[in-house]
């Protein structure tokens, strides 16, 4: 890799070690793709926040980086943790797993990085611009900002963001470069799709499917910024794509770069007619509901507003938690009171998969996420229920499934 002369001073250890060490980081990765050069980003977005996620090994790896005096110097944010920082009790989460969590924080802001803990950050202050070089990391922040946004980063593991945030570059690769952002996959949907559910449900089959394929969606008819974050976390959860292309929606969509409005080359192509794999796969057959859990990714504004709308007058009788960002927290405030005053609890910071549900003694969660049914299983050893919002929202109120 050709490396500026600043560059060069950085990977020498002139800027200190702990921006030594970013540079190698980086230029390792540099090598094994083949890039030429670095990039400067305009801003980094770093996972491997959770303790749940990271254990001692990871705190102790980045305490250990804080302490060779690195500082980020772009905007940098965090993907969530294992905790709401401010009112972890409410969750009955263990004092021993809050003063880890905590300490990993305490270590990302001795480097500079807000301790703002989502998956949407763009949601939450840092929206780059179309065709703006960033490095963020987790999954489904990266596949809305390819795909929505239309700004342009790999998807990162928390230590190469983490380098990027520290060197204020990256390695020019992949989907930094036009030619890696082509579709290579055809989806054709006969289908309606009239739910966030219904979005979750069909990314979980294209994801299964398309591996880390570009896909190019032919046949939604419409979609809002809620259901096009919900259809691009379950590809990326149940597949590894970090980048699709929705027709007459997503400002990248176009059919390859021909001049004959085709795809450049034969793609596979793909037909959904119906959901009914997804809806299946992601079920279990449980009856009794004891965590509903909303927001994954992270809750939107107007996804508070419905949510509020549909407990309006209600109280629950299974445990609800809704997560989301403090930033769309705070300005929701009156949306967070009504919700609340039902039983349920808005939670910033933290998720459904990051946080330590296991601990807490839950049995099966219903959710409306395609992302979170995924994993319950898996990374929570919970049984899951999924479907809409509406369905979700009931089990809170009856307890159960239907
Ligand atoms: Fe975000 Fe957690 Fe889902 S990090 S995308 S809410 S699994």
């Amino acid at each position: 890799m050709e490396l500026t002369k600043e560059e060069q001073s950085m990977l020498d250890g002139e800027e200190g070690e702990g921006v030594q060490k970013a540079v190698e980081i980086l230029l390792a990765l540099g090598k094994i793709y083949d890039a030429g050069r670095f990039i400067p980003v305009s801003s980094a977005q770093v996972a491997g926040v959770s303790y749940k996620n990271l254990g001692d090994a990871g705190l102790e790896f980045l305490e250990d980086w804080a302490n060779k005096g690195a500082k980020v110097r772009i905007p940098t944010t965090l993907n969530p943790a294992g905790i709401d920082i401010e009112n972890w009790k409410k969750l009955g989460i263990s004092d021993e797993f809050a003063q880890k969590q905590i300490r990993v924080i305490e270590a990302y802001k001795s480097m500079g990085i807000q301790p703002s803990c989502t998956c949407t950050p763009y949601l939450a202050g840092n929206l780059p611009k179309q065709g703006e070089h960033v490095a963020w990391s987790e999954s489904s922040a990266v596949s809305y900002a390819n795909s929505v946004i239309g700004a342009r980063t790999n998807r990162e593991g928390g230590p190469s963001a983490l380098a990027a945030a520290i060197a204020g570059r990256t390695p020019e690769y992949g989907l930094h470069l036009d030619e890696d952002r082509e579709p290579n996959l055809l989806v054709e949907v006969k289908c309606e799709l009239n739910s966030i559910s219904d979005f979750g449900a069909l990314g979980y089959i294209i994801g299964k499917e398309a591996g880390n394929s570009i896909p190019y969606f032919k046949g939604i008819k419409q979609a809002d910024s809620d259901s096009l974050k919900s259809l691009g976390a379950a590809m990326a959860a149940s597949g590894a794509v970090a980048l699709y292309h929705v027709e007459g929606i997503t400002p990248e969509a176009k059919l390859g770069t021909t001049s004959t409005g085709e795809l450049g080359t034969t793609p596979e192509t793909l037909t959904i007619e119906n959901l009914d794999d997804g809806y299946k796969s992601l079920n279990s057959d449980a009856q009794d509901i004891d965590l509903i859990a909303i927001g994954c990714p992270h809750a939107s504004l107007n996804e508070l507003k419905k949510i509020s709308n549909l407990l309006d007058g209600k109280k629950i009788k299974s445990e609800l938690w809704i997560t989301t960002s403090r930033k769309i927290m705070l300005a929701a405030g009156n949306e967070v009171a009504k919700i609340e005053s039902s039983g349920a609890k808005v939670v910033a910071d933290t998720c459904m998969i990051v946080a330590p549900v296991e601990e807490l003694g839950f049995k099966t969660m219903a959710t409306n996420a395609g992302k979170a049914a995924f994993y319950a299983p898996s990374h929570c050893n919970l049984n899951v229920r999924f479907g809409t919002l509406e369905q979700c929202i009931n089990a809170a109120i009856t307890g159960k499934w239907s």
